[in-house]
């Protein structure tokens, strides 16, 4: 072995040799910072979203094959690449060179709308159909299960692949490389010369076999990196270095890694070695070698499966199933079988499989024999985790199962696809030659303990035993005794999930024994798959020219955004210079700071500067609407993840560092984190919102029916891919600063820095070209993060980058605000409501940011869709300890409109009625009043509702479902159908404007810019049509660069669904003075061109800049009073929601969702539609899924989207149907349309009460016929909770242990 190698590896055709690796650098550290490659970007860090995924091509010396698998680079250590070749977004395709099928498949199908996630969707797609042109949906949609959308919905991008096979130049699929068999020249650079043909794998990896069986060695300032190729070697090396870990896929280990926390320096990787990657089969059954991936082996497995009969490879089929569901593609591609079996974790899920088989270790050290280890209780309780210094894993071998053997493996993740098990468990069973008594039972599950559990005693006090219920009823006895143990905080569901994954077992064994398959009963593996389909209705107006809005043109930064060339503040090149600014944070949800001290922190190399409140030239306070909030945190911090200071250093990785080891000490205080514990102690806000309308006290009286409740809904994290990230620039010479940011609210950002600096606003300039992701919350906390680089840059004065990773990003910012309503609501028996009492509470937070506004314009719906003509409410803000909740997509509606649902459903339920008859009855129709006092325009609410109503055919359906229920008892359906409308405007009547800037060059090229910031929501697109429209020119010759407060001043946040009616007028109006200047020109010479106008009116002196403004409406709304307009028009919607829910374990999939939603004239119906359908499956995760819970000492559990989960493209509806509504208009927008933003988020709360339909009639089968109080989120916990069976009454009867830090939901 060499003392130090350099690593060869090749990007995009291209050799790179890197001298000295850092074997802590990740691939994607690598390409962004040294290469350059900024299309591959960083959303979380820790393999658990997609975006940084790149292809990895390897040669196999042996077989003479190339391999390309899709990895994510942020847990891909450099050094693992010696000898690889990896592709990235940017050598897939470029707006220079021509887009690849896939790129343009992308743009085809509208398929992103931020773009943040594009790149990593891109690779995912081009590595499926790299290696298999022809792939499957059910292959597609797999894969896409590895890259999180936040935007979107998946559904475009499912379609993406579909138009990507049909833009394959060979008509095949995708074929464009040439040939990777070996060739007879070594060139060390070679790169694709045109889009039409994909970059090959590097011949001079082929040829020099080297790369792949020399033992090498790296170097890094901190570890040393051995990479050895035979066994012999790697044995030789762990017996020198007995503490250094062998490492394969990296990643379970690699968090250690990559934080520098690996106890020993030196790492032994064993992805080279050979005799660590067969797999082979022997007379007893199959031999896995440890370095074989999940991939690898579900490949041979399938092929095994062929060729080995039943019953000797059933253990082969549930090894499938388990392996289907563990991580995803990206994951499985590194991931091995023996890193997996060697990672100390309590749910991992091929270790429970592996123990419940049988299977047996063979571990191998230097000079000695073969030590077999079973995986057994032994091995749990002394090996496990743990192996002998010198010792390696060599392989697993797995026996064949016998005749009266059966097994499974199961799991049930909090969300299906991407996600570990809450419960994970291999269930093994031998029973005696008559089949009818048990011989011999292995049950082992993950997720009941720190490390998996072999329940031996239920396996041994079964012995002997009929088959059969009452051997059931039994181990579940056992099996609440054995697993019980104070590990986790929710403990019963544990035990039911444990006990209802036997009685599954129990149920398929049984089945097996029939030779029936009953899948429609019950599923070993999870509620059936089905691909998604969907369909798309709206409107296009006939071709006319330039005349461009009202048609779906694609975004017009397709080319961009597909290829990675897209720039986001991150992918803005380093300046020299530049310093990294990295928060030090509060510990504690509420203390007094009694001292700082950054000493050892400043001590560090590359260590410039702590910053912290002192550094703040004007005021350290800020907020949205009072100035309760703090940049850098004073003489007291108020909720964990508060920033105390931050830390300049030359580069993120020293930051870091040097930020944990800066000393705060705290004195505790007391704490409050959830709205029940603000309404005990009474810590609220000051200002409760009062709506009074009608008159209740008469209405007391005289309703004939009367029912109170309570219901809330939980906190929301934005989870926008791209995180908070600024970069301040200082312009020493007049005292000025540029910002690029991330932002929503750039007005506002200026005024803050500006107060934050005492500077005037004319010497600081924000722009922001586009923002991965807001959903409004990129508001408040983004100007915290401007405002920490840009404190930095006025005090060094150096370029300073503030860029949150995920877990700050998760841990610091504000959320959707919980919410809890209690209410009192009056009606007659034919189901009208005369009357609603409520209470609405929101937590807030530690500050209240924008929560006034919540509460108020939450209060706004308080009829939600009825005609409610007697209302009495009022509104709190909560104080608590938690950072600061703040604006999110539909602010406060969604809370108040599933309050004003659950109500309804309320009724219907006393009064025995079919929800959908109370809905209708109460329905609002044209010249109704709501509770803010606004006259209902027309009866578009009622027209969605009615096309919605017979387009899905819901009554039939119901029915229909009413049959399913009665012959499935393990699976249930419900369906419901809900109406929506927003009202769109500001209520401050100055929000209501927008303004523009338009200049035309004499080449005939516009420059466009507006107010609105493009997150996602296609403003620019919208605009550019509007442009091209009015200034009649093809759309190719407009471009927006990026919004600026140094081109539209004093411009209106973007948000509240109206960016687009707002800055279309001001577009507009900016283009009708161009229009109207150039006229006398055309008009002279009609059949000249565009350009000779314009150069003929320069040439009169004429200006070719104009500025617009427009103002939406002359009448502002006043809270107080609750008199004025709010609502310059209503958007509205309904959707219908079918839902299938799994008894026993909770989980769920929606089946079909169909929505009619009235957007006016839609500007761009593509683009509209795919806020429809992103809107409803955000809305859905908030319903469903997200949930966030808080350690008793007020720290959050989740760091990223490993631990919080959003919907992937698994969870979407099945069938996705969105119409637009037709002849719908509006004469308060200049085009006709509506905002379409915000609205159909509250849509998803149809899948609520679909659910809860489902769970309804599992309870009716055990005899219950109450109105269960389903929670919301209605999680899979929650679901299978309100399941009453005899397994959970038997687990509510046990005595659970709980954790002692019991965790609080929020
Ligand atoms: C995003 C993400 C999602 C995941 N989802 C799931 C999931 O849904 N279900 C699930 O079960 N798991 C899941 N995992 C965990 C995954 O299965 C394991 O992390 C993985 O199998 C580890 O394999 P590796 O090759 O990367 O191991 P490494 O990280 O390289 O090594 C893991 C450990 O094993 C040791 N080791 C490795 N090989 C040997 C050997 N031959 N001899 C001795 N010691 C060895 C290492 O020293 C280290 O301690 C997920 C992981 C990630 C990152
Ligand atoms: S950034 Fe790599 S998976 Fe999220
Ligand atoms: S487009 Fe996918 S995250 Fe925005």
């Amino acid at each position: 072995m060499e003392s130090r190698d350099a690593l060869i590896f090749f990007v995009n055709g291209k050799k790179v040799e890197v001298g000295s690796p850092n074997p802590e650098t990740t691939l994607l550290q690598y390409l962004r910072q040294t290469l350059y490659l900024t299309g591959t970007k960083s959303a979380c860090g820790q393999g658990a979203c997609g975006a940084c995924t790149v292809m990895i091509s390897s040669y196999d010396v042996t077989n003479k094959s190339i391999t390309h698998v899709s990895a994510n680079a942020c847990l891909v250590p450099l050094c693992y690449l010696h000898g690889r070749a990896v592709t990235t977004v940017e050598g897939v395709g470029s707006s220079q060179t021509g887009l690849h099928g896939v790129q343009k498949g992308m743009i085809e199908s509208q398929g992103f709308q931020c773009g943040f996630c594009t790149p990593g969707m891109v690779m995912t797609m081009y590595t499926l159909l790299r290696n298999n042109p022809t792939a499957a949906k059910e292959q597609m949609e797999r894969v896409l299960e590895g890259n999180l959308c936040r935007c979107t919905g998946y559904r475009p991008i499912v379609d993406a692949f579909v138009e990507a096979k049909k833009n394959c130049p060979c008509g095949l699929g995708l074929c464009q490389q040439t040939t990777e068999t070996p060739v007879s020249t070594v060139e060390s650079t070679y790169q694709k010369d045109s889009s039409s043909q994909d970059v090959i794998f590097p011949p001079e990896l082929q040829l020099t076999e080297s790369y792949h069986t020399k033992n090498v060695v790296f170097s890094g300032d901190r570890y040393t990196w051995y990479r050895p190729t035979s066994l012999s070697e790697i044995l030789r090396l762990k017996a020198e270095h007995p503490d250094a870990p062998v490492v394969m896929g990296c990643n379970s280990i690699g968090y250690l890694l990559r934080k520098g926390k690996l106890t020993s320096d030196v790492i032994i990787c064993g992805t080279n070695v050979r005799e660590l990657v067969v797999v082979e089969t022997t007379t007893s059954g199959i031999r896995v070698g440890a370095g074989v991936t999940m991939a690898s082996l579900e490949h041979s497995l399938n092929e095994l499966l062929g060729k080995t009969k039943d019953p000797a490879n059933r253990c082969m089929k549930a090894a499938l199933d388990v392996l289907r569901w563990i991580g995803v593609d990206q994951i499985r591609n590194t991931a091995t079988i023996g890193g997996h079996v060697m990672s100390h974790a309590p749910n991992l899920d091929l270790q429970a499989f592996l123990l419940a088989a049988g299977a047996e270790l063979n571990f191998v050290s230097e000079g000695k024999e073969v030590r077999l280890c079973k995986m057994d209780g032994d091995f749990i309780s002394n090996g496990y985790g743990h192996i002998g210094g010198s010792e390696i894993l060599v392989s697993i071998s797995i026996p064949y199962t016998s005749d009266n053997e059966f097994i499974v493996g199961m799991k049930q993740p909090h969300r299906r696809g991407f996600d570990y098990g809450i419960v994970t468990c291999g269930l093994f069973v031998e029973l005696d030659t008559s089949r009818e008594a048990v011989r011999g039972m292995r049950l082992a599950f993950g997720g009941v303990d720190k490390k998996p559990v072999l329940a031996l005693s239920a396996a041994k006090s079964s012995i002997g035993k009929t088959w059969s219920e009452d051997l059931v009823a039994a181990v579940c006895g056992d099996l609440i005794t054995e697993l019980n143990n104070s590990h986790y905080d929710n403990s019963k569901f544990r035990l039911t999930l444990a006990c209802s994954f036997f009685y599954k077992f129990f149920l398929f064994v049984q089945d097996q024994l029939k030779n029936v398959n009953s899948s429609s009963q019950y599923s070993v593996t999870g509620l059936p798959l089905t691909t998604v389909s969907g369909t798309q209705v709206y409107d296009v107006p006939s071709d006319d020219g330039n005349r461009i809005v009202w048609k779906p043109v694609p975004n017009v930064s397709s080319e961009y955004v597909t290829s990675g060339e897209a720039q986001f503040v991150d992918d803005i090149p380093s300046f020299q210079s530049e310093l990294c600014a990295v928060p030090v944070t509060s510990k504690h949800a509420h203390a007094r700071i009694i001292s700082v001290d950054p000493t050892h922190a400043l001590e560090l190399p590359g260590v410039v500067d702590y910053i912290n409140s002192s550094d703040v030239p004007g005021s350290n306070r800020f907020g949205e609407i009072v100035p309760d909030g703090t940049l850098f945190a004073e003489d007291e911090v108020f909720c964990c993840g508060q920033v105390i200071g931050a830390v300049l250093a030359e580069s993120r990785a020293v930051g870091e560092k040097a930020a944990e080891l800066v000393i705060v000490t705290y004195e505790k205080m007391d704490t409050t984190f959830t709205i029940e514990e603000a309404i005990e102690k009474n810590e609220m806000f000051d200002g409760v919102h009062k709506i009074d309308v009608g008159d209740l006290e008469s209405i007391r009286g005289t309703a004939s029916q009367c029912v109170e409740g309570t219901c809330s809904t939980g906190v929301q994290e934005h989870m926008y891919l791209e995180t908070q990230s600024a970069l301040a620039v200082p312009k020493l010479e007049q005292h000025e600063l540029e910002v690029f940011t991330s932002t929503q609210i750039l007005t506002s950002t200026q005024h803050i820095l500006s107060q934050f600096l005492k500077i005037p606003r004319n010497r600081l300039t924000v722009k922001i070209k586009r923002v991965g992701g807001g959903f409004g919350g990129k508001q408040g906390d983004a100007v915290a993060v401007a405002g920490i680089a840009a404190v930095g840059a006025w005090k060094t004065k150096r370029p300073v980058r503030c860029v949150w990773d995920r877990t700050t990003d998760v841990r610091i910012t504000g959320k959707r605000h919980p919410s809890k309503s209690v209410y009192k609501v009056y009606f007659n028996d034919d189901g009208k409501i005369l009357g609603l009492d409520l209470k609405f509470y929101i937590n807030a937070g530690y500050t209240q940011d924008c929560s006034p506004y919540v509460v108020k314009i939450g209060m706004w719906f308080l009829n939600g869709c009825y005609n409610i003509q007697n209302i009495k409410s009022e509104g709190y803000m909560c104080k608590t300890n938690l950072p600061s909740n703040t604006a999110f997509r539909g602010f406060g509606a969604p809370q108040m409109m599933f309050a004003i649902e659950s109500v309804l459903q309320h009724v219907a339920t006393q009064l025995k009625m079919a929800p959908e008859q109370v809905r209708q009855i109460n329905m609002v129709k044209q010249g109704d009043i709501t509770a803010s006092r606004q006259i209902m325009p027309d009866n578009n609410m009622l027209r969605c509702w009615t096309e919605c109503r017979t387009d899905s055919r819901y009554d039939q359906r119901r029915q229909e479902i009413v049959t399913f229920n009665s012959t499935n008892r393990w699976r249930k359906r419900g369906i419901a159908l809900i109406p929506i409308m927003f009202g769109i405007g500001y209520a401050p009547l100055v929000a209501n404007q927008a303004g523009a800037l338009v200049l035309v060059y004499l080449d005939g090229s516009v420059l466009l810019t507006h107010g609105g910031v493009e997150m996602g929501q296609g403003i620019h697109t919208k605009m550019i049509q509007v442009a091209s429209t009015e200034l009649d020119i093809p759309l190719e010759k407009i471009i927006i660069s990026e919004v600026s407060t140094s081109t539209v001043p004093n411009t209106t946040e973007s948000g509240g669904s109206q960016v687009a009616d707002l800055n279309a007028g001001a577009v507009r109006n900016a283009c009708i003075k161009i229009r109207d200047r150039l006229e006398p020109f055309r008009k002279a010479k009609p059949e000249d061109t565009w350009e000779n106008w314009v150069n003929a009116a320069y040439q009169e002196r004429v200006s070719l800049a104009a500025t617009g403004i427009f103002k939406s409406r002359e009448e502002g709304y006043d809270f107080d009073t609750n008199t004025g307009v709010h609502a310059n028009y209503y958007t509205y919607g309904t959707a219908c929601t079918e839902v299938e829910i799994d008894c026993l374990t909770g989980e769920h999939q929606v089946r079909r969702v169909d929505i009619v939603m009235d957007v006016g004239k839609s500007l761009n119906p593509a683009i509209d539609v795919g806020q429809i359908e992103g809107g409803f499956v955000m809305g859905y995760g908030l319903m469903t899924m997200e949930e966030i819970k808080l350690t008793a000492d007020g720290r959050m559990k989740a760091s990223g989207p490993l631990e919080y989960k959003i919907p992937c493209v698994r969870n979407i509806p099945r069938e996705f149907k969105v119409k637009l509504l037709q002849n719908s208009e509006t004469v308060k927008t200049v085009y006709s349309s509506k905002g379409v933003g915000e609205p159909p988020l509250l849509l998803a709360s149809s899948v609520f009460f679909a659910l809860k339909e489902a769970v309804l009639a599992a309870r009716a089968d055990f005899g219950l016929t109450d109105d269960y109080p389903l929670k919301c989120p209605a999680t899979t916990e929650r679901i299978r909770m309100a399941c009453q069976d005899k397994i959970i009454d038997r687990c509510q009867q046990a005595e659970t242990k709980t954790s002692s830090n019991l965790l609080v939901t929020i």
